[in-house]
């Protein structure tokens, strides 16, 4: 095998069945990268109980159905580590000891803190959890001594926190004991969802991953076009059309025709939507297949969970004992 440039981790809440934004905002992302890097992928459990601490009843299900997500796109445990971070506790450890090094104010300056706390409203999260959140992502991390972490762009403050609080602890005990993780970008496709918003489980506007191929073409039926065009020959404007954006992504067959087509009025918008739904049957054809097959053997997903909590620990457990020594526990 030839030498990997690099270890990477990347984590995501586990929220339960996944959408197209995840896919085509991270987890192709994540599939490309396990070729090249050592992956750490990470079901952050513990995150989610940042917000969701009052009803953690679904938390367990939300992790099955995510996992399985990741598994039917690609994620390979025989090249990725697919771990559960509540499977070691080494996270939790490390997040205490860096917690009594971080300046507070260093976690009420990142910006997903208060916009957060603005938009939620409805949950009472003025916790001591929810402030540590980005701490705790930046023990997840540098646990693994992770040199690089795929990210979206809202998550670049908490790298770069990660690479503050690396090179503070390395300073204060005179040890370089943590690389200072890069933050890599998630090359974005954009998918808008149905309402042409952004695709958000908040927005009820979402396709899953996961949805019964005979479904696609009602869903998709669903979605706003070009306002502007009313009768079927008046021309339209792909660019602002959340159809059109689908045929970037799965039509590698004639998105260019389509494109003159709409811009001429010569097609109408509902055959357009039947083209689109097509393409994307095929693709999603292979994904949900190997879903089902995941769903009739429950207990797999388990074993791989438990799996890769045992490789993970063994690198955590290892990490845990430099940074002991380094901070005299030892
Ligand atoms: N905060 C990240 C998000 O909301 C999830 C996360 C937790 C994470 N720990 C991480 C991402 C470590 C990257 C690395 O998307
Ligand atoms: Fe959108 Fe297609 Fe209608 Fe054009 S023809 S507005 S791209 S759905």
């Amino acid at each position: 095998m030839p030498a990997k440039k690099g270890i990477i981790l990347s984590g995501m809440r586990p929220t339960g069945k996944l959408h197209l934004g995840n896919l085509f905002g991270a987890l192709e992302n994540w599939v490309k990268l396990q070729e090249e890097y050592d992956c750490f992928y990470c079901v952050v459990d513990w995150h989610a109980l940042t917000t969701d601490y009052e009803n953690p009843r679904k938390v367990e299900e939300n992790v099955r159905e995510m996992v399985m997500d990741w598994l039917s796109c690609g994620i390979d445990p025989q090249k990725a580590v697919v771990f559960k971070q509540s499977d070691v506790k080494e996270h939790a450890e490390l997040h205490l000891l860096l917690s009594m090094l971080t300046p507070l104010s260093w976690l009420e300056r990142v910006p997903t803190y208060k916009e957060q706390l603005n938009q939620l409203k409805g949950k009472n999260i003025s916790t001591y959890g929810f402030l540590g959140y980005p701490l705790l992502q930046a023990a997840d991390i540098l646990v693994y001594k992770a040199n690089a972490v795929p990210v979206g762009e809202d998550q670049a403050p908490h790298i770069e926190l990660t690479r503050e609080i690396a090179r503070r602890f390395n300073y204060l005990y005179k040890q370089q004991v943590f690389p200072e993780p890069e933050t890599l970008l998630n090359i974005y496709k954009v998918v808008p969802g149905l309402d042409n918003r952004k695709m958000s489980k908040s927005y009820n506007n979402i396709i899953e991953i996961s949805i019964p191929l005979e479904e696609i073409p009602s869903r998709v039926r669903m979605m706003i076009t070009d306002p502007g065009r009313i009768r079927k020959n008046d021309p339209g404007n792909p660019d602002i059309c959340s159809v059109f954006a689908y045929h970037r992504i799965f039509n590698q067959d004639n998105q260019a025709e389509v494109e003159e087509s709409c811009k001429k009025g010569s097609i109408g918008c509902v055959q357009c939507k039947t083209s689109v739904s097509t393409y994307m049957q095929n693709f999603l054809e292979p994904i949900y297949y190997k879903r089902r097959e995941l769903e009739k053997n429950s207990q797999l997903v388990m074993e791989i969970l438990a799996e890769g909590g045992k490789k993970a620990r063994a690198v955590a457990q290892k990490t845990m004992e430099e940074v002991r020594q380094a901070m005299g526990l030892s």
